[in-house]
Order: structure tokens, then sequence, then C-alpha cells
């Protein structure tokens, strides 16, 4: 169910690093549903012409590695070169798994904020002057783990943290053309995340229990936050963390049944 009608995003360009599966891709889809040109990137050439493919004609899937800033800059110069300024850049590549921190290597540690923390610093630096300004609008994937210390999770805590502040800090910088949030997505069905961090029916039901919507979300229900902080809807929305996650951030909600039995 969605409230935003095609056409919606007609004449602009967006580009989602990281869009080439799960949560991004599904944002991408979404874009084009709406009229928009699209672009995505991964690190897998093939795995992005297939993304492509499923989005479209004319959508563009390309190749670079988030860590590289010279890789991820020209492939976003081609971008712009060929759909035209970017008018929504999504910043999704993200790296997880679950590792006590006491048997964690400094080089996996540094794997996953390079590709989170710093593939968002990349991506965003390196659109700066190709955006379509003003009214562009950026936004990172980040997560619950950000606020919510998580165990067997020091990395991706430490990354999606640092996002978020980064965030807050490009949107003091780059306002007032250029607006800048991030999307926090709960548990989602169906995504690479979940199959890692809840690999058996046992973590899933642990999940469901703690989420006051008692269920995990849709790639679409993400999707649907991404077009809003883009729309005109959203023109004075800047800086904001916006949770996609049926209330997780409130806490763990499994006690609810309990009370209401007693009530
Ligand atoms: C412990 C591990 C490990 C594991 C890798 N490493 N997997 N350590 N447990 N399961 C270590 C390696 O041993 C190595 O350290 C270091 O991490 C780098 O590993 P590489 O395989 O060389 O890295 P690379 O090829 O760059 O791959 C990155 C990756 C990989 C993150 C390790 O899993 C990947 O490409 N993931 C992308 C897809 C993904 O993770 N999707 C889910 C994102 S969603 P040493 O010391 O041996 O050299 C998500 C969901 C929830 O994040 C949100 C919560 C924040
Ligand atoms: P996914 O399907 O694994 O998607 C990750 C994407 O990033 C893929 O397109 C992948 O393609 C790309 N990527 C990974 N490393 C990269 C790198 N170094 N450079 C460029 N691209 C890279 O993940 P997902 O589960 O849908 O998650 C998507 C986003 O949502 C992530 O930011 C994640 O942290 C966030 N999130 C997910 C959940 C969830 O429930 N799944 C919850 C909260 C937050 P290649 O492998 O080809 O590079």
């Amino acid at each position: 169910m969605s409230a935003f009608s095609d056409g919606l995003m007609a004449d602009r360009t967006v580009f989602v690093a990281g869009g080439t599966s799960g949560i991004n891709l599904g944002i991408a889809r979404r874009f084009a549903e709406l009229g928009a040109r699209v672009a995505v990137a991964g690190r897998d050439p093939d795995k992005a012409a297939a993304a492509a493919g499923s989005i479209g004609a004319g959508a563009l899937g390309l190749s670079a590695d988030v860590r590289d800033y010279a890789a991820i800059r020209a492939v976003m110069e081609r971008v712009a070169g060929e759909l035209g300024p970017l008018d929504v850049v999504v910043s999704g590549a993200a790296g997880n798994f679950l590792a006590p921190a006491a048997q964690m290597s400094a080089n996996a540690f540094r794997t996953v904020v390079d590709i989170d923390l710093n593939g968002t610093f990349n991506v965003f630096r390196g659109c700066y002057d190709l955006l379509r300004t003003p009214g562009a609008s950026l936004i990172a994937i980040t997560a619950g783990q950000a606020v919510n210390a998580t165990p067997l999770q020091a990395h991706a805590c430490a990354a999606k943290a640092g996002i978020n502040q980064l965030v807050r800090v490009l949107a003091m910088e780059w306002g007032p053309d250029v607006r800048v949030n991030a999307i926090s997505p709960g548990p989602i069905s169906g995504t690479e995340g979940m199959a890692r961090l809840a690999p058996d029916e046992s973590a899933r039901e642990e999940y469901y229990a703690r989420i006051p919507m008692k269920r995990w979300g849709e790639v679409e229900e993400v999707a649907e936050a991404a077009i809003f902080l883009s729309s005109p809807s959203a023109g004075y929305v800047s800086g904001a963390i916006l949770d996609v996650d049926g209330g997780s951030q409130l806490g763990d909600a499994s006690r609810t049944s309990v009370r209401k039995g007693l009530a």
C-alpha cells in the first residue's frame, strides 16, 4: 500500500550504492516505479547487471567497491554523465557477521567499519558536486545497532553509530541546498542481513517477540520511507534518523502479552 502516485519521481536521477540486492535494491526499484532514472552499484558486476535488469529498461548496474573513493567517484561521474545530475543518492552498502569482540580480528573490525562508515563518507563526499541543487536528497541506511549496544556486533554498532553522526554533521554543513537523512530499518524479511543475524527459527522467534509490531518488516516498507524522504512532503526534514522498525527502537516488547494477560 502506497500513498505515492506514479510519476512522483519523474525527471529525477537516483543512485543507490549497494543497490544490487536486498533492501537497497527494493529502494531502487520503487524509485524506478515512480518514474526515476535509476543506477545501482555493488562489487560484483554480474549481480549489478542482473539488478539493473530487474529494475527495468534504462537502469544502470555498475561495479565499484565503496571502500575505494576513486572507484565509487568514477561510477557516480558516469551516472551523472549518462542520466543527469544526481537528485537522490542512497548509501546502503554494508557488511556484517556475528562475531565476539574477543575473537574478532583487527581486520574483521576494520572491514565492516570501512564498508559501512567510510563507504558512506566516500559516497556522499564523492557525489557532492554531482548533485542537482537545491533539492537533492541524501539517504544513509543505518540500523538500530547504532543506538542499541548489541553483543557480537561491535563492528556494525560502531560503524552505524558513526553513520548517524556523519548524517547529522553533513545535514548541518550542506543545508539548505542538500537534505541529508538516514533510514534505520528493523529486521527485514528475506534479506541477507537477517539470514546472517538470525540464522535459525528460535533466533527469529526471539526477534518477533521483542518487536512491538510482532513481525519483521518488508523491503517495500523501507522503500516507501526513502520515497517520502526524497519527496516534497519532506522538504523541511534534514538530519533525521527515520526508524522503520515496527517500534523496535523503543526497547524490548516481549513482556507485552504477559501484561495484556494480567489486565
Ligand atoms: C569472524 C570474519 C567473518 C566471520 C569475515 N571475517 N567473516 N571474522 N567471523 N563470520 C573476517 C575475515 O577473516 C577477515 O579477517 C576480515 O573479516 C575480512 O574478511 P574478507 O572476507 O577478506 O572481507 P571482504 O571480502 O571484504 O568481505 C566483507 C565481508 C563479507 C563483510 C566479510 O561478509 C561481505 O562481503 N558481506 C557483504 C554482504 C553482507 O554482509 N550483507 C549483510 C549486510 S546487512 P582476517 O583477520 O582473517 O584477515 C546488515 C544487517 C543488519 O548489516 C544491520 C545491523 C547493523
Ligand atoms: P545485502 O542484500 O547484503 O546488500 C548489501 C549490498 O551492498 C549489496 O548490493 C552488495 O553487493 C553491496 N556491497 C557490500 N559490500 C560492498 C562494498 N564494499 N562496496 C560496494 N557495494 C557493497 O543487505 P541487506 O540485508 O539488504 O541490507 C541492506 C542495508 O540495510 C545495509 O546497509 C544494512 O546494514 C541495512 N540494514 C539491514 C537490515 C536487515 O534486516 N537486513 C536491518 C537494518 C539495517 P556486492 O556484494 O556485489 O558488493
